[in-house]
């Protein structure tokens, strides 16, 4: 694994960002003004973040299919903290956007993160086994800072007007409810007439066919070490932590997640 400063660099607020998002870029992100028209995808990754940016971006657009069938979702939907031109978002000002806060449930989303981490090539290849991977995640060395922290700046704000919390598991569930809530929380028609064809391509098996929402011509990642979408399920983190690593969270679920009232679905 070599030491635990390996991958990536440590940046402003103690968190771990590639090297890429340099401080220039998290400083326009905090001053940039946004107007009230801007949605924000707010999400740690690995949570559904390309899915949620999918469905909002076709609610907002149409459900523009064909479009969305040919240019990649992240040139539709720019990650604020890639953006080098300044193109960001002002979080001291999201008090006037939309916000939709994605969350899944951590042991998922870790599982999917460590598959994750032998695409990204910041500072080498990272070739270290799950227990190595869980070794940063509590060490809080792992790209965007810990899950749990993350959650705790987020979920305080979730009961405001413009804020709205989506959850993975109900999209896995029940999606057409979900783009039902989305679409009236963004204002839009709670039915474009290719509701169907939207829902199936936002489709697990779609979207893991359709080369826009797969990263598949982004420098940044070579996923040779997994696919974007990868298995898409819930309750994958049973084949892959140990039964101490799972107390681990759970005690961190419940004093973070569960104190603001939230459960999520675990299998
Ligand atoms: P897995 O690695 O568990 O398969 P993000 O976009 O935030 O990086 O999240 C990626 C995760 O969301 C991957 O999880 C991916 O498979 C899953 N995902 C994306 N689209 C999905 C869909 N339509 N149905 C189910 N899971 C999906």
């Amino acid at each position: 694994m070599g030491d635990l400063a390996f991958y990536g660099e440590w940046m402003k607020d103690d968190v771990l960002y590639l090297k890429e998002i340099t401080p220039e870029i998290i400083s326009k992100i905090r001053t940039f003004e946004m107007t009230k028209n801007d949605v924000l995808v707010a999400s740690y990754p690995k949570t559904g973040t390309t899915w949620t940016q999918e469905l909002v971006w076709l609610l907002q657009n149409n459900g523009d299919l064909k479009h969305a069938l040919s240019v990649p979702v992240y040139k539709r939907i720019p990650y604020l903290e890639y953006n080098k031109k300044g193109v960001t978002s002002g979080l001291d000002q999201a008090g006037k956007v939309k916000i939709i806060v994605v969350i899944r449930n951590p042991k998922d989303t870790l599982v999917s993160l460590y598959h994750f981490y032998g695409n990204i090539h910041d500072s080498g290849v990272f070739e270290g086994t799950w227990d190595d991977f869980f070794e940063l995640y509590k060490a809080k060395h792992v790209i965007y800072g810990d899950y749990f922290d993350w959650y705790s700046s987020w979920l305080p704000h979730i009961e405001k007007h413009n804020v709205m919390l989506v959850k993975y598991e109900d999209m896995q569930h029940k999606l057409p409810d979900v783009y039902n809530d989305v679409a009236r929380f963004l204002g839009n028609p709670l039915s474009y007439p290719n509701k169907a064809d939207i829902i199936e391509h936002l489709s697990f098996d779609r979207m893991r066919h359709n080369d826009m929402v797969n990263y598949k011509d982004s420098s940044g990642l070579d996923l040779k070490s997994s696919p974007f979408m990868r298995k898409g399920i819930i309750g994958d983190w049973k084949n892959t932590f140990s039964e101490e690593q799972s107390r681990l969270v759970d005690k961190r679920y419940h004093e973070v997640i569960e104190a603001f009232g939230i459960s999520l679905e675990f299998e």
